[in-house]
């Protein structure tokens, strides 16, 4: 898979890429490119924005600007399987939305900032508008972060396990079901103990417990 993200602030990524299963998937084949839509900006002095139609406060990312950026990365009609805008407004990530991602060869993320993105690259350039959640961020680059790094995370090779993804939170193993909970030593610490089930090497028993408990969260059980 290839991941192409388009932003402003590269340098937002540079700690967020070196860590380590970022690392396992690029050794496991998984490429990741950085743009900057100033580097390829067809307008002088490097600017990459403008004042909003119909006034308004903030400046708005160009239409003119982000072509020129996604058609020096990729030449007329190369573009990737997925291109994402990311928007406050678009369509919530849920684990489904990122296996659907998973599942792509090549995305790009567009990452806006100011008060947003020309509305003619949702409408004509990308497939798709994700938003991370119903707030609003400074600029799409932890939107990409995330989007990024539940996608990997479900790539062959990126984590130490391999089952470590298949079942957790909201997988299909759980039924879309937030996971149970996990204990490790000590088995008594300040007076709190670990549920016996868990002790008792009884994997049957041990099995049944957790789907239930997984179950009771689903049904929002604790918010802890
Ligand atoms: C300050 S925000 C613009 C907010 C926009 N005026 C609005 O009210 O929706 C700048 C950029 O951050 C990104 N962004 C902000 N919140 C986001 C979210 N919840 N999910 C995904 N991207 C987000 C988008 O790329 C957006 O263009």
């Amino acid at each position: 898979m290839r991941i192409d993200l388009f932003t402003l602030f590269p340098e937002w990524f540079d700690w967020f890429l070196r860590q380590r299963h970022f690392q396992n998937a690029l050794s496991a084949g998984t490429e990741i490119r950085l743009f900057n839509y100033r580097n390829t900006t067809p307008l002088g002095a490097g600017q990459v924005d403008d004042a909003p139609y119909g006034g308004g406060a903030g400046m708005v990312l160009r239409v003119d600007v982000v072509d020129a950026a996604l058609r020096s990365a990729y030449g007329e009609g190369e573009d990737p399987s997925r291109v994402v805008v990311l928007a406050a407004s678009g369509r919530p990530l849920d684990d489904a939305l990122a296996g659907e991602l998973a599942g792509e060869p090549s995305l790009a993320l567009l990452c806006g900032r100011y008060e947003g993105i020309d509305e003619r690259v949702r409408e004509n350039l990308a497939t798709d508008a994700i938003s991370i959640g119903p707030y609003v961020l400074s600029g799409g680059e932890l939107a990409a972060m995330v989007i990024a790094d539940v996608v990997i995370r479900k790539l062959p090779g990126s984590l130490g396990h391999a089952s470590s993804a298949v079942e957790e939170s909201f997988s299909e193993a759980l039924g879309g079901a937030p996971e149970y909970p996990h204990y490790t030593r000590p088995a008594s610490y300040r007076g709190w103990g670990v549920p016996e089930v868990l002790l008792s090497g009884d994997h049957a028993r041990v099995r049944k417990w957790r789907l239930e408990e997984s179950r009771k969260r689903a049904g929002g059980a604790s918010g802890r």
